[in-house]
């Protein structure tokens, strides 16, 4: 099936590592125009030198900060045109029980995970409303649907991002524009594959052993955790316009991990 993104403008916040990274290049693949939307320069652009010279394009963004989204916002569209689609990837967490966590680390959840959604959605909404289209892919978590052990502050902000693109799809519907969110479940990241601002760098990486991963499978109907390449046909076509009848819905991809 040809999902007709060929030529298609699309951010991706995050899009350097992991399951970003992944997407990005899916993108790239399918002859879309690509805008990385990173903290992490480096691996940026070890990402942009992936692909055909001009599909991939970074830009240091902060999703924390209004003013550097804008910035970005402003810069693709004088750059490359209208912006066809936004997918919100980036994000981070560190696994550890609510009792033991510092609240730095909520802080650094909600900045990253809610405020990144808001300002990234904030930002692109004026010209897909003026144009009458839009497609806004998140990736939010299956945490966000059932409230994962160990994560509950994150558990909170993605079930804020399902909650919102679901409100924000019914005020925007009018004008073309979908929202949808893809709910991974654990997918490690390598260190080929992750750059040092990555949730998969430091700590968390150490206690994802191998072994602790094998155990986790068996927690997966399809017996095996996920990589990012799992995840990126799913939201191509939310993203595309096969799925232009599509909005406000949830789709998990994690091996039949949560089936709500
Ligand atoms: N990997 C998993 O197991 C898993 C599971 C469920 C959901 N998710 C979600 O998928 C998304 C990607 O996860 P991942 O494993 O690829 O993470 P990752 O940490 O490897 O990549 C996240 C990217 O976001 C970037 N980033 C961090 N803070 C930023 C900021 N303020 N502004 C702009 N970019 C910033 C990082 O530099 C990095 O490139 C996240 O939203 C995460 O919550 C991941």
């Amino acid at each position: 099936m040809d999902l007709g993104l060929s030529g298609k403008v699309v951010i991706v916040t995050g899009g350097a590592s992991n399951l970003g990274r992944a997407i990005t290049l899916g993108f790239a693949h399918e002859g879309a125009r690509v805008v990385i939307a990173d903290i992490d320069d480096a691996q940026s652009k070890k990402v942009e030198k992936e692909a055909p010279s001009g599909t991939i394009t970074a830009r240091h963004t902060d999703v924390t900060d209004w003013k550097s989204v804008t910035s970005m916002v402003e810069y693709v569209k004088s750059a490359m045109g209208d912006i066809d689609i936004l997918v919100n990837c980036a994000g981070w967490t560190i696994d550890r029980l609510f009792l033991e966590k510092p609240r730095s680390e909520w802080e650094r959840e909600i900045a990253i995970d809610l405020w990144g959604f808001i300002n990234s959605v904030r930002a692109v909404l004026d010209t897909m409303v003026e144009r009458r289209y839009g497609r806004i892919v998140s990736i939010g978590s299956d945490a966000g649907r059932m409230g994962e052990w160990r994560e509950a502050v994150y558990s909170g902000t993605k079930a804020s991002v399902i909650a919102m693109s679901k409100a924000i799809a019914r005020e925007v519907g009018k004008y073309g524009i979908t929202l949808n969110v893809v709910c991974p479940g654990l997918i490690p990241g390598s260190p080929q594959t992750t750059g040092t601002e990555s949730m998969w760098s430091g700590d968390q990486a150490t206690k994802f052993t191998p072994d602790v991963l094998e155990k986790a499978a068996k927690a997966y109907p399809l017996r095996r955790v996920g990589t990012p390449e799992d995840v990126v046909p799913a939201v191509l076509l939310l993203a595309s316009d096969r799925a232009s009848y599509i909005t406000g819905q949830t789709l998990s991809v994690s091996g039949g991990y949560t089936m709500i």
